[in-house]
């Protein structure tokens, strides 16, 4: 096995745990086979880059032109006196060659630039084009497992804990410009945290109280300067939640304005729309700055001329000028990647594998393929909130829900074969029970509980719950009440997830469940979902970190996860509450894997969320792009358009795309 380096590692470390516990629950949990075949170096966390200042720094020759017609300041006053520096002993290709287009292709639609306050801006890497993060976790795939201390440097360069480990001091890179040249500091990273995430009625990806608890305290220190406190010892783990998509800082000089505290006008509705996706050019510390947006076709970015990382020979980065996003389907991310007309998609659309993979095989295709670990997981969350049910009915069926016995007559009544089936023929769908997916590096089956399919068990149970089909229409009934019919929302734009509920409604209504299943546009799913206005909801999510988007699976902070915000925690619930705790609060590897094994036996032996299938997913990579390292995992601890670290990628002068929008930059 290819991520067998990384993966020893954390397997050692299983081991040595499971003498601590004790469960042994995996039985019919079949075992795995992996598809991947990849071999690749890992080196230090140090390897990749480091902070420092260079003799001289050049950029982009057409910035150098608009320079010298006074349109912007010279580089190396548009770079921090210590920018970031990537290092060249770890690039494939080595130092890049300026100029040209990265082409994506994505199913999303922006949604607004205003990613604070939880807007989304179409996913499929534009995100991570326009965020840059206190710290940073994508990269870290490639890191040796001794190495693994916590998430790597970002914006924020270094930071130092106190004795008990209850204070985090961190120190930001200074100089740091947002693309209009106003200065990043301290002032951004307090607006971000007191005005969005500590703010309850801002949406922010990082929900309150969910970084340490309800009373960790940020202060400012200096410009470059600020303290996190914490009610009890934490360990680096924790700061893996300042990456994206929870630690970006957005621009407080433009956004304040727009903010009810500083605006008696404003109100958060209005806040949390102030920078709609159609006005260009929102402010941004990415690489890429949006500057053309036309509706259901493209979004053309162009490269951030107060970027803040360079290369070892000074050359400011990104090295490719421009960014498209072709807004199609998902699906067409795969097509015209191995077209040719795309430069990078995580192949994550089972019914095409087959196909794709045949037609990359060839010598003359314009595409690298290359699978790795299985972390594609879907899965049903049902909602746990009865607080905030809009009405009787829900209510009845929260309740519901809450019963562990009905969990699991539903996990029972689902046939996983058959589902992986209808998304896919062939050898690619695994069973997957709703924690962590065999890809991840806490995936332990014997701490997994495992629900075969098995219609008999799932009738008696139901039949014991005393949930007859009182009025003989082949749906059961709630006690004294009406049929049970789950309303299940899922996102339109994504075809897998249509099929297998189409095959789980036709399972479960054999057990006289019925599903209605709810296709909702993309671009407002998480809206609604955060919301908490679902009685169920389907999705792809993976689930590989505990630290990664959490409040969309795990009971962290009072108003997590989404599927149970009112903080009414089942006993099992807090229970795995406490085991989250004590795996980010632990800096000791065991102890670190014995809490994640708590995790994932709460979660499948108490069919908290209704896992169904997981498939692997290859990374298809244009074969005229540079730098794209061999072995960079579609997901692992980011998704691959970060680990595959875009600022660094090129294609050589002679084999670049035609810029759309040669000569410019965003304007203000
Ligand atoms: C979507 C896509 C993923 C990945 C992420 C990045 O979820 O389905 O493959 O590109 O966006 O945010």
């Amino acid at each position: 096995m290819t991520e067998s380096r990384f993966m020893r590692g954390v397997l050692l470390t299983s081991v040595a745990a499971m003498a601590l516990t004790t469960h042994a629950v995996a039985e019919g949990f079949p075992e795995e086979k992996s598809l991947s075949g990849l071999e690749y170096e890992l080196i230090g966390r140090d390897d990749i880059y480091t902070y420092g200042s260079l003799d001289s720094y050049s950029e982009a020759p057409f910035l150098t032109e608009l320079v010298n017609a006074g349109a912007l300041p010279a580089v190396a006053d548009r770079l921090p006196a210590e920018p970031l520096i990537f290092k060249t002993g770890v690039m494939v290709d080595g130092i890049g060659e300026y100029g040209g287009v990265f082409r994506h292709v994505i199913g999303g639609r922006p949604e607004g630039w205003n990613w604070m306050a939880g807007q989304h801006q179409g996913w499929g890497g534009i995100n991570m084009a326009v965020q840059e993060c206190l710290v940073r976790q994508g990269p870290r795939w490639q890191v040796r497992g001794d190495d693994q201390t916590g998430p790597l440097p970002n914006l924020a360069r270094s930071w130092e804990w106190n004795d008990d480990h209850t204070e985090v001091t961190l120190s930001l890179m200074e100089g740091v410009k947002w693309s209009d040249g106003d200065a990043f500091d301290t002032e951004d990273v307090r607006f971000w945290w007191e005005d969005n995430v500590q703010d309850a009625n801002v949406a922010s990806r990082m929900a309150a109280g969910s970084f340490g608890g309800a009373d960790t305290k940020m202060d400012v220190i200096d410009d470059y300067t600020f303290k996190f406190t914490f009610t009890a010892p934490q360990s680096e783990t924790i700061l893996e939640g300042l990456a994206y998509i929870q630690g970006c800082p957005g621009p407080s000089h433009i956004l304040k304005a727009a903010h009810p505290t500083y605006n008696a006008d404003a109100s958060y509705e209005s806040y949390t729309s102030a920078q709609p996706s159609d006005e260009l050019s929102p402010v941004v510390l990415g690489a890429w700055v949006p500057v053309v947006h036309r509706p259901d076709e493209l979004v053309v970015l162009r490269r951030n001329p107060y970027y803040f990382k360079v290369d070892e020979s000074g050359q400011q980065l990104p090295y490719f000028n421009e960014m498209h996003f072709r807004l199609s389907t998902w699906g067409d991310r795969t097509t015209q990647t191995v077209a040719g007309t795309g430069d990078f998609s995580n192949m994550e659309d089972p019914a095409n594998y087959v196909q794709a993979l045949q037609q990359s095989q060839s010598d003359d295709s314009p595409v690298r393929a290359a699978f790795g670990p299985r972390v594609l997981g879907w899965r049903m969350d049902l909602n746990f909130d009865i607080g905030n049910a809009p009405d009787d009915y829900s209510t009845a069926l929260r309740e519901l829900f809450r019963e562990t016995d009905f969990r699991l007559a539903l996990s029972h009544g689902l046939d996983r074969d058959a589902i992986g089936q209808a998304v896919a023929r062939g050898p690619f769908a695994h069973p997957y029970t709703g924690g962590f997916q065999t890809g991840s590096p806490y995936f332990d089956a014997d701490a997994t509980a495992y629900q075969e399919f098995d219609q008999d068990a799932a009738n008696s149970v139901l039949d014991g719950l005393g949930l007859a089909d009182s009025d003989g229409d082949g749906v059961r009934n709630l006690v004294g009440g009406d049929d049970i019919v789950i309303d299940v929302q899922f996102k339109s734009s994504r075809n897998e997830d249509r099929k297998q509920l189409d095959a789980m409604a036709s399972q479960l209504a054999e057990i006289g469940i019925r599903l209605q299943v709810r296709a909702i546009d993309e671009t407002n799913f998480d809206a609604v979902t955060a919301g908490g206005s679902f009685d169920a909801k389907f999705e792809r999510i993976n689930f590989i970190l505990p630290t990664f988007e959490t409040c969309k699976s795990l009971p962290a902070g009072d108003a997590c996860p989404l599927f149970n915000k009112s903080g009414d925690r089942m006993p099992f619930e807090q229970e795995i509450a406490n085991a989250y705790d004590a795996f980010v609060a632990s800096g000791d590897a065991a102890e670190k894997a014995k809490a994640a094994r708590s995790i994932q036996t709460l979660i499948t032996e108490n069919a908290y969320t209704i896992g169904t299938v997981q498939f692997p997913a290859a990374l298809l990579i244009n074969k005229r792009v540079r730098n794209a390292h061999p072995g960079t995992p579609v997901f692992m601890y980011e998704w691959a358009e970060d680990g595959v670290i875009r600022e660094r990628l090129w294609t050589a002068a002679d084999q670049q795309e035609t810029e759309l929008l040669p000569g410019t930059v965003a304007e203000y």
